[in-house]
């Protein structure tokens, strides 16, 4: 029933792919949600490329199911970033990328290093571009979202946009916890969703216990759309719990804990309004960290494995698309 223009693309048993949500998105939630039928993704940031063999390689071992790695280009090293995309194109089934202007010569590069590659979008423009830049696929991003949105309209009116605009598929992004939003957006003709926020909750995801707590406390009303994380990346509207910012707002102080950094070692500190994954080996003042949440914060109700989360969303999507007819 869920076969899609997606499935059919990367090979997937089911039409859902976990976001890429920064160092939160471990190899353990990318396996299980490919085991589980979806396509997991994991983010490379600026990791040099013998990081990203290793990491890849390891995931790899791991499962045969369908996995992404996913580069926000605003971080990743000009000089280097043909060679990161080979090697990660190699390893992995898809390569995706955000931020910055959709770039033919890095996904030729994909291309010829075996994978298929995807721009994540926040409008009919983008949309445009990324697909005479050669994606094959891509995912339209509401301004619903979590995390760092591109998107300046809703995802439903987006969607609109660009399906009448391009002839590939495209994954609907934003706001989407329920099996009830997975639906409806099947239903306007997205051929798959990108859920992020929802895996935050996920058991095999990095995320501190104290953020993953204010998610489960909250709704869609109590997330912002904001620049207020922007310290060293500016210009890039976020959507976070409203509550992190009060806190962030009243911190004493220019530091607000330390991180361990990912995949190379070693720690930190964290700077006040500054964007960062909350992992949790992070300390110090959770409470005003940067606490990305979309409006699909309300499906998060507890923290689950992630192949009950892929399953939870598609038993609903499939009884209420039967039922609609
Ligand atoms: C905690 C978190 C971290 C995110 N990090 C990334 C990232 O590293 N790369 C990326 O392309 N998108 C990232 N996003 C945005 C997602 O790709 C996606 O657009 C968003 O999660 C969809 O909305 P939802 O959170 O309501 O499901 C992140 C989102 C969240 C919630």
């Amino acid at each position: 029933m869920f076969t899609t223009r997606f499935t059919e693309l990367v090979g997937c048993s089911i039409p859902i792919q976990q976001a890429a949500i920064g160092g939160l998105a471990t190899p353990d939630l990318a396996t299980a949600v490919a085991q589980a039928g979806g396509m997991g993704m994991v983010c490379m940031y600026w990791s040099p490329p013998g990081v990203i063999e290793n990491v890849l390689d390891d995931l790899r071992e791991q499962t045969s199911g369908i996995f992404g790695a996913n580069f926000i280009m605003r971080f990743v090293d000009p000089a280097l970033a043909h060679e990161a995309v080979a090697v990660a194109a190699a390893r992995a089934n898809v390569v995706e990328f955000f931020y910055s202007d959709p770039d033919p010569s890095l996904i030729e590069t994909v291309h010829a290093s075996g994978a298929i590659a995807c721009w994540q979008v926040g409008s009919q423009a983008e949309a445009i571009a990324a697909v005479d830049a050669g994606c094959d696929f891509i995912i339209a991003q509401g301004l619903e979202a979590g995390g760092h949105v591109r998107g300046r309209i809703s995802m439903l009116a987006l969607l609109d946009e660009v399906l009448e605009t391009v002839d590939v598929p495209v994954l609907a992004a934003g706001g989407i916890g329920t099996g009830r939003a997975m639906a409806a957006a099947l239903a306007a003709g997205a051929d798959g969703v990108r859920v992020g926020t929802r895996f935050v909750g996920a058991v095999e995801a990095d995320a501190h216990p104290k953020y993953v707590n204010a998610l489960i406390a909250a709704k869609a009303k109590d997330t912002i759309y904001t620049e207020a994380f922007s310290t060293g990346w500016p210009d890039a509207p976020h959507r976070v719990l409203r509550g992190c910012v009060e806190a962030a707002e009243t911190f004493q102080g220019e530091i607000v804990g330390e991180k361990q950094l990912l995949y190379i070692g070693g720690k930190r500190p964290i700077r006040l309004f500054e964007p960062i994954s909350i992992r949790k080996s992070e300390t110090g003042a959770i409470e005003a960290m940067s606490q990305w949440a979309g409006e699909s914060v309300n499906g998060v109700k507890g923290v689950q494995p992630a192949a009950d989360i892929v399953r939870e969303l598609v038993d609903e999507a499939e009884g209420l698309l039967r039922r609609w007819g």
